[in-house]
Formats: structure tokens, C-alpha cells, sequence
């Protein structure tokens, strides 16, 4: 059987004798090295880390297989989340696994047609409400009280200490920490726990510290604004999120590492969206071209060493979102099953 994360790092993580081994196999997910968008950009160093090969088709799966294990540990029987998808599909699966009940709040609307069937399917709650992922969030803050129920949004410490362990399987893999690390920020919970997870290397064996970069769409980009954003509008509907709830440990992130946290067009992230499916093999959703369209502007724009080793996480599957995929795709008109209209079909 696949170790999950929580029997591979279990030192690193808050579990004791009571703490059940939740586990869909979650983690262990590629470093793949860049065969193309690297070298074209003059960087010899780069790799992705394809986050969205974890069992529900995202990042989430790590932070959320510790949160359920907890909240089973003090004795809940629901969990319940707000999401922009992945988290809802994250938390579904695994209360799925393990016989509780999910309710997820989603913004109606605003949810991806992948996620929003993967929470379906995996037997969940669904309550759309009438408002954005930020409204979603204050009604499931709300809720929270309710005796049984266990909040598995990233507001929940178990999510970004579990998440944590993405930062020490990159350490794992690349033999040493990676000078910088680019990624999509929406609620602000990945990256600070990516700087978590490299703060204790540093502490505990040593380990030097990356620079920590963090993509926001321009249409939601409140940590780069520095204020809240009312009606956050992108194609990435991922990180469609206004107001972040860890928005100073972000902050902190970038100012510790040296790093920084920048706003990217919509037409940059579907672009690097779709470099990484046609220079790379890798098909992730629009959430995740963010952090990689950062990377190409700084490296266009001369900001970074042609030998620095650079982790780009690609946060979820492309399959999610199949709608952003196909934009500006077309699937060709059928002809005959036969070989000359084939052979005309290819030109
Ligand atoms: N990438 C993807 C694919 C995401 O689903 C999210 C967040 C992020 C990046 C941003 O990560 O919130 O930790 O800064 N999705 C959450 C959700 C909000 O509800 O699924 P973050």
C-alpha cells in the first residue's frame, strides 16, 4: 500500500497513538523537470511539482487528509468547508472514505464543472449560495460551533501543517531546498504552508531557504492591492478569492523569504496554462498557470540566474476544468470513417 503523508511524516506532523492513518495515498507526486519552457526561457533548473496527481486532482489532498484525521480524532462526524472547488472535492472524498458526512458551500456559479461532479459523485452536500468564495467562507466560519462539525478549510491548522509535508517531499527530491518556488495564491494557505514546511528543514537539518513567489490574478488580487477585493473576478476560478483568510502568514512568507506575491493577466495565466500542456506533457488548470506565468515574466524580464534550481507547483488537475481547456480550442468536424477523407482531414 501506498504510505500516505501522514505515516510518511508522521515526525513532522501533530499526530499521536489516537490519530487514525487517513490516507488516499496522497502525496508523493512528481517532480518532473522541465523539458522545454526551462530551457527556452535559459533556465536550466526548473522543475514542476504535479500536484495535481494527488488522489481528488489537487493539493489539497495533503492538508485535507490530516484535518480529517483529526477531526475524527476529537470525535466529528461532518466536515464542512466553503470552496472555490477543490477543497469541497478534497473533503468529499476523503469523508467519503471514511463514512462522514460533507456539506460544502460553493459559490453559485463559480465552481468548475470537474469539482463541482467530484463532489457529487463522492456523495457530498452541496449548498451553493448566492455570493462569492468570500461570503461562502464567513457562513462556514458561522457554522462552526455546531456540535459534530469540523471546519477543513485551510482556517484549520491541521490543513497547513499537512500541506507542509508537499515542501518536505520537494526537499526529498531535489537533494536540497530549491532557490525559489512559484506558486498561485487564492486564500492564502498553500504558500504559507510551503514556508512552513521549509522554515522547519531550515531549523531542524540545515536546509537553506527558498524565495517564496506568489501569483494572484490582476482581477483578484487583493494581497498585491493590499486591500480586499469586493467582487474578485478571473478565468482561474480556483483562486477567484477577495479576501484571504491567511493573508498576513502570505505576507510574511514573502517578506521572510525575500520573495514576493504579483498579479498576472488572465490572458498570461490561460498562456502558461497552455504551454504546460503543449511544451511539457502536463495538463494542469488555470489556477496553477499563474504561478508559472510569474516565472516567465521574471525570467523574461532578466530576475532570475540561469542556474537557479526553481519548483514551480502546479496545483491541480487540468481535467477539472474543461471549459478553460477548450477556450480558444476547437475540435475539428467529423468526416468518413474511411482512408481518403482521413488522409484530407490531415492536409
Ligand atoms: N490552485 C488551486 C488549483 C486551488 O484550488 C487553490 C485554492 C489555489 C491554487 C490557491 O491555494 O487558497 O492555498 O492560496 N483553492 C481553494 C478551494 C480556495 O476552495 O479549493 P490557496
Amino acid at each position: 500500500m501506498t504510505p500516505g503523508i501522514i505515516e510518511r511524516y508522521a515526525a513532522w506532523l501533530p499526530v499521536t497513538p489516537a490519530t487514525p492513518l487517513v490516507s488516499l495515498g496522497e502525496g508523493s507526486t512528481p517532480l518532473v523537470t522541465s523539458r522545454r519552457i526551462g530551457p527556452s526561457l535559459g533556465l536550466s533548473r526548473l522543475f514542476f511539482k504535479y500536484e495535481g496527481l494527488n488522489p481528488s486532482g489537487s493539493f489539497k489532498d495533503r492538508g485535507m487528509a490530516l484535518a480529517v484525521a483529526k477531526a475524527i480524532e476529537s470525535g466529528a462526524h461532518a466536515l464542512i468547508c466553503a470552496s472555490t472547488g477543490n477543497t469541497s472535492a478534497s473533503a468529499s472524498a476523503y469523508a467519503a472514505s471514511r463514512g462522514l458526512k460533507a456539506l460544502v458551500v460553493l459559490p453559485s456559479g463559480g465552481v468548475a464543472t470537474g469539482k463541482l461532479a467530484q463532489a457529487l459523485a463522492y456523495g457530498a452536500l452541496i449548498v451553493p449560495v448566492r455570493g462569492n468564495f468570500d461570503r461562502a467562507l464567513e457562513v462556514v466560519r458561522a457554522l462552526a460551533q455546531t456540535p459534530g462539525y469540523a471546519v477543513v478549510n485551510s482556517i484549520n491548522p491541521f490543513r497547513i501543517e499537512g500541506q507542509k509535508t508537499a515542501a518536505l517531499e520537494v526537499f526529498e527530491q531535489l537533494g536540497v531546498a530549491p532557490d525559489r518556488v512559484f506558486l498561485p495564491v487564492g486564500n492564502a494557505g498553500n504558500i504559507t504552508a510551503y514556508w512552513r514546511g521549509f522554515s522547519e528543514l531550515h531549523e531542524k537539518r540545515g536546509a537553506s531557504l527558498p524565495r517564496m513567489h506568489g501569483a494572484q490574478a490582476t482581477g483578484a488580487a487583493p494581497i498585491v492591492k493590499g486591500h480586499p477585493v469586493k467582487r474578485p473576478r478571473t478565468v482561474a476560478s480556483a483562486i477567484r478569492i477577495g479576501n484571504p483568510a491567511s493573508w498576513k502568514t502570505a505576507l510574511a512568507a514573502r517578506d521572510q523569504s525575500h520573495g514576493s506575491i504579483e498579479a498576472v493577466t488572465d490572458e498570461e495565466i490561460l498562456s502558461a496554462q497552455r504551454l504546460l500542456a503543449r511544451e511539457e506533457g502536463l495538463l494542469a488548470e488555470p489556477a496553477s498557470g499563474a504561478g508559472v506565468a510569474l516565472l516567465i515574466r521574471m525570467a523574461q524580464t532578466g530576475q532570475l540566474r540561469p542556474d537557479e534550481r526553481i519548483v514551480c507547483v502546479l496545483t491541480g488537475q487540468g481535467l477539472k476544468d474543461p471549459h478553460a481547456l477548450m477556450r480558444g480550442l476547437r475540435l475539428p468536424p467529423a468526416v468518413e470513417p474511411t482512408e481518403d477523407a482521413v488522409r484530407a482531414a490531415i492536409g
